[in-house]
């Protein structure tokens, strides 16, 4: 059965489940050495959702790739639980940008395929599967394949499957973005919801600050050169949230201050356009 863990009481906890310490990433390739992450701190409690902002090549999925064991850092480390992450785990669920679901497989299949991989009893987490998608709004599409899916419904059977083995955290790199901006909206509505339901530690990439904002308990801006940490926020709002928030004047303020940081980390001015402060969006 699912683990539902309680939310934290504070926002640092005592001990932290993810603790980036120092961390640097350099990738050597043939041609000069390409400086992705100069140093990066940051601890993550049980239960958070923090969001990594920035410009386009300030290193947010590089960072994230580190978590996930899919990258080694070059300096410093990576905790989780007290133990350095060096190669992928099970208790680490992770969405890609696309939703990269197997196209011959149906949606419920595709769910289950980590199941498969990790070679663990299928029929137990079938029902778990259905579950999920009916979380999601999917029951009536379990047996269709992607092709004939929505791509906000992909994205949806994607985060079943990240979640079908009961990870404890969930790494997430820009999971919305291919979206549209209404579908975009429901699928932060979605997942808010599935984070209510089943408890989770997330890392969530985005380039839409509004986003960041709406979801996170924390949002930490990346950004510099080379690229570092340039700031640090907790976001005041309660939860649940509804989409209301976002009329309100401490929201905006919030955003202000981040796009600020932004800017200032892109070396920019407050009235440039988003493709000026790599890509990053209200
Ligand atoms: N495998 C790789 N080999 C060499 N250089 C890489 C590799 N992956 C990323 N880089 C470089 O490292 C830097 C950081 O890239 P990264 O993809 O982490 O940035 P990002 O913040 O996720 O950008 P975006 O917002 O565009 O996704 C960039 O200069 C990029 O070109
Ligand atoms: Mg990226």
């Amino acid at each position: 059965m699912l683990a539902i863990q309680p939310a934290p009481n504070s926002v640092v906890a005592a001990s932290p489940l993810v603790s980036v310490n120092n961390v640097q990433k350099t990738y050597f390739t043939r041609q000069a050495p390409v400086q992705a992450v100069a140093s990066a701190s940051v601890n993550i409690a049980r239960g958070e959702f923090v969001s990594l902002l920035g410009p386009s090549g300030c290193g947010k999925s590089t960072l994230l790739m580190m978590m996930a064991g899919l990258e080694r850092p070059t300096g410093g480390s990576i905790l989780l639980g007290g133990s350095e992450i060096k190669e992928p785990r099970r208790d680490i669920g992770i969405i890609f940008q696309d939703a990269t679901l197997l196209p011959w497989k149906s949606a419920i299949e595709n769910v289950l395929f980590p199941v498969r991989i990790l070679k663990l009893p299928i029929e137990p987490y079938r029902r778990r599967a259905r579950e999920l998608l009916a979380l999601v709004g999917l029951s009536d599409f379990e047996n269709k394949k992607p092709a004939q899916l929505s791509g906000g419904m992909r994205q949806r059977v994607a985060i079943c499957r990240a979640l079908i083995h009961d990870p404890d955290i969930l790494l997430m790199d820009e999971p919305f973005s291919a979206l549209d901006a209404i579908t975009r909206d429901q699928m932060n509505v979605a997942l808010s919801e599935i984070l209510e339901t089943y408890k989770k530690t997330v890392i969530f990439v985005t380039h839409s600050i509004r986003e960041a904002a709406f979801l996170s308990d924390r949002v930490v801006v990346m950004g510099g050169r080379p690229s570092t940490i340039m700031l640090d926020m907790k976001m005041p709002f309660e939860r649940p949230r509804r989409f209301e928030i976002e009329e309100t004047s401490e929201f905006a303020g919030v955003c202000r201050q981040l796009r600020l940081t932004i800017e200032g980390a892109h070396g920019g001015q407050a009235s440039q356009p988003p493709a000026a402060r790599g890509g990053v969006i209200e």
